[in-house]
């Protein structure tokens, strides 16, 4: 659906339910990860771009202390929770309005009571953040509301803030921070040590195909979490040798190599990972930059070898996708994206090679599982931002 569609949507499903026109409208992005997977917990780099799907949240002040929001990817459901109190967790999706109106409260900001009405097309379950999303359009609205002028980094920390400790998730900072600060046509250097953002432009002629898997993540939070774990045993570990490392990316292959025996088997693949792929982040920026798009596309296809092999999220559907990606004419190369186990493959290719992969991965895919992936070009989009 186009983006008019969406933001028409909100506003009428608004005035039909409130009986008066919302007071704004805004849209905050979901992301793929170009590549720097699971590196923004361990205070690495990581190199996403902002999409052309998003949160669509039509919103009016109102003058109770309550919010009232209503869903309407949720068969319409509707959710009313105070606003100059903590408000309780339900478990569902209003956690994420509520675990940012909380960590707003906690920050000392007075927030209005709000009216609104929520829609999306970033797909639920699939690794493009349709969570980061969702908050990150509530705390832009309640910044605007409140004039409390937050700058973006501020916000995407806070609704970070919000999912660690309201919702439950773990997450880093890479999504919410890409969903506030994308900008269209670019991806997006992020240091998650020192919150430093550098654009790139995205080479002329190159798409970003996305293709769904249709396996909705599944037991992601306990992995997740195991893996975070493992990274810091090995960051405890190496600590011993080296009084400066606080995480894995104050670690080099060298360092790593050296200490191999010290470390539990598993543990080491899992510092490898990071630490190899934090040096495949700095070679794709600077790869893109210098159109480089060969050798952007080998450092894509060696880090999604070293998700499968050493940091154990990728799934056989994953792997399909990926491999077949890479068979075909004009691509580049192909990773898995978002955190694993299930979700989309992206892959970089010249816009007149798209047909060709989408044909490919429909026929391998349908062959190996009997069935379809979704396949589409997204394209590099603002972050949030107030549309009407
Ligand atoms: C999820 C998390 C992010 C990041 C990725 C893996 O999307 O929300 O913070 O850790 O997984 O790169």
């Amino acid at each position: 659906m186009s983006e008019h569609t969406l933001q028409k949507k909100v506003t009428d499903a608004f005035q039909a339910r409130f009986q008066q026109p919302p007071a704004m409208v805004v849209r905050a992005p979901g992301r793929v990860n170009l590549i720097g997977e699971h590196t923004d917990y361990n205070d690495g780099f990581v190199l996403p771009v902002a999409v052309d799907r998003a949160a669509w949240l039509a919103v009016a002040p109102r003058d109770d202390g309550w919010a009232t929001v209503r869903a309407l990817d949720m068969r319409n459901d509707e959710k009313t929770f105070p606003v100059d109190r903590t408000p309780s967790s339900g478990g569902g999706w209003s956690d994420y309005p509520q675990g940012v109106a909380w960590a707003m409260l906690e920050r000392g900001m007075t927030l209005t009571g709000i009216n609104g009405v929520l829609t999306s097309d970033v797909p639920v379950g699939a690794g493009m953040s349709s969570s980061a999303a969702v908050e990150v359009a509530f705390a832009y609205a309640w910044d605007q509301i409140g004039e409390f002028g937050m700058k973006l980094s501020d916000l995407a920390l806070l609704c970070q803030k919000a999912e660690n400790q309201y919702v439950g998730v773990n997450c880093g900072i890479m999504d919410q921070m890409i969903s506030a600060c994308g900008r269209a046509g670019h991806a997006m250097m992020l240091d998650t040590r020192t919150m430093e953002r550098a654009y790139f432009p995205m080479p002329q002629g190159i798409a970003v195909v996305v293709a769904d898997s249709m396996v909705r993540r599944q037991l992601t939070g306990s992995e997740y979490n195991v893996r975070r774990a493992q990274c810091e045993q090995a960051v405890s570990v190496l600590k011993e040798h080296y009084p400066d490392i606080t995480a894995l990316r104050d670690v080099t292959p060298e360092q790593l190599d050296q200490h191999r025996s010290d470390l539990p088997e598993v543990v080491h693949r899992r510092a490898r990972h990071v630490v190899t792929e934090n040096n495949r982040v700095l070679q794709v920026a600077r790869d893109l930059y210098e159109n480089r798009m060969d050798h952007v596309g080998q450092l894509l296809l060696e880090g999604h070898r070293s998700l499968r092999d050493d940091y154990e999220v990728s799934i056989a559907e994953l792997d399909t996708l990926v491999e077949a990606a890479a068979e075909v004419e004009g691509c580049y190369g192909a990773r898995l994206t978002g955190a694993g186990f299930g979700g989309c493959i992206i892959a970089l290719a010249d816009e007149g090679a798209v047909t060709d992969i989408e044909a490919h991965l429909n026929e391998v895919y349908d062959a190996v599982y009997g069935k379809q992936p979704t396949v589409y070009v997204t394209l590099p989009d603002n972050g949030v931002a107030r549309m009407a």
